[in-house]
C-alpha cells in the first residue's frame, strides 16, 4: 500500500481546504506529498504539476512509491497550462505570492470559465494574492495562519463570489478572515509588525519626512486593529 507520509503542518491546512472536491491540480507539487495525501483522504484524483524536470521525478517516484499512479497524474509543464478540465481545487503552495499571481494570472481564463476553488499558501506577498482573488471574483471563504518551524505562513482558501463585494485595503493587506478571527497568530504578527515599524521609526533619517509619516500612520493602524482586538477577548 506504500509508506506512511507525514505531511507539514502547512500542507495539511492546504490539505483540509481541498476536502468537499474531486479533482486536484497541485501546481509546483515538487514532491507531490499534498496530491499524494489528498488522493488518500479528500479527493478521487489529482494531477501533480511542476515546472522543473527535478521535482518532476521525484513526484513520479513518490506516487508509484504510493502505488497511486491510476490516481494521480505527474506533468511537467507550466502553472496551469496542462490541467484536467473536470479540475474543481487548484492548489499553489510554498512559493511566493507574486509566482502565484503570476501563475493564476496565466491561467485566468480556465479559472474564470471552470471558477475551481483556490487553495493559496504564500511564503510572502499575501496581500498581492488577496488583491488578484478580490479583483477576479474570488471571495476569501478560510485563511489561517501555520506556523511551522519558526516561520508562520498564510493559507488561504478562495471560492468564486456569489453577489459582488470589494475587500477594504485593510482587509487586502491583512486579510478579510484573519481580521474578522483575531486568532493568537495574528494578534502576534500585528505586535511584532508594530515593534518592526517602531524600530524603524526610530531609526529613520529625520529629514525624510513623507517616510516617517507613512510609518507613523501604519502604526497607528495597526493599534486600531489590536484595539479592536482586544475589545473582543
Ligand atoms: C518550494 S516548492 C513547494 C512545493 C510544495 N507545493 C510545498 O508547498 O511544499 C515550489 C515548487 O514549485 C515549482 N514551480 C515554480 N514555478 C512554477 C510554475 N510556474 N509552474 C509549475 N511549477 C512551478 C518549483 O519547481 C518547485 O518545485
Amino acid at each position: 500500500m506504500g509508506d506512511v507520509m507525514k505531511l507539514s503542518s502547512r500542507l495539511q491546512a492546504a490539505l483540509y481546504y481541498c476536502s468537499g472536491c474531486e479533482s486536484l491540480a497541485d501546481v509546483g507539487s515538487d514532491h507531490a506529498y499534498l496530491a499524494i495525501a489528498a488522493v488518500k483522504s479528500v479527493v478521487s484524483k489529482a494531477v501533480a504539476i511542476d515546472n522543473k524536470n527535478g521535482p518532476y521525478q521525484k513526484a513520479v517516484r513518490n506516487v508509484r512509491r504510493h502505488e497511486l499512479s491510476n490516481r494521480i497524474r505527474c506533468s511537467l509543464s507550466e502553472g496551469i497550462e496542462d490541467i484536467d478540465e473536470d479540475t474543481d481545487v487548484i492548489a499553489v503552495c510554498g512559493m511566493g505570492g507574486m509566482m502565484i499571481v503570476a501563475i493564476l494570472e496565466k491561467g485566468a481564463s480556465f479559472i474564470a470559465r471552470k471558477k475551481p476553488s483556490l487553495v493559496l499558501q504564500p511564503n510572502n506577498a499575501t496581500s498581492a494574492v488577496r488583491q488578484w482573488l478580490d479583483s477576479h471574483d474570488y471571495h476569501v471563504l478560510s485563511e489561517t495562519i501555520v506556523e511551522e518551524r519558526g516561520q508562520d505562513y498564510d493559507c488561504l482558501h478562495a471560492i468564486p463570489k456569489k453577489q459582488p463585494s470589494q475587500l477594504s485595503p485593510r482587509e487586502i493587506l491583512h486579510g478579510p478572515v484573519l481580521l474578522k478571527e483575531r486568532s493568537e497568530p495574528f494578534i502576534r504578527r500585528l505586535l511584532r509588525m508594530v515593534e518592526v515599524k517602531k524600530k524603524a521609526l526610530m531609526e529613520i533619517n529625520k529629514e525624510r519626512i513623507k517616510e516617517i509619516i507613512r510609518l507613523k500612520e501604519e502604526i497607528l493602524d495597526l493599534e486600531d486593529i489590536l484595539d479592536d482586538c482586544k475589545t473582543t477577548v
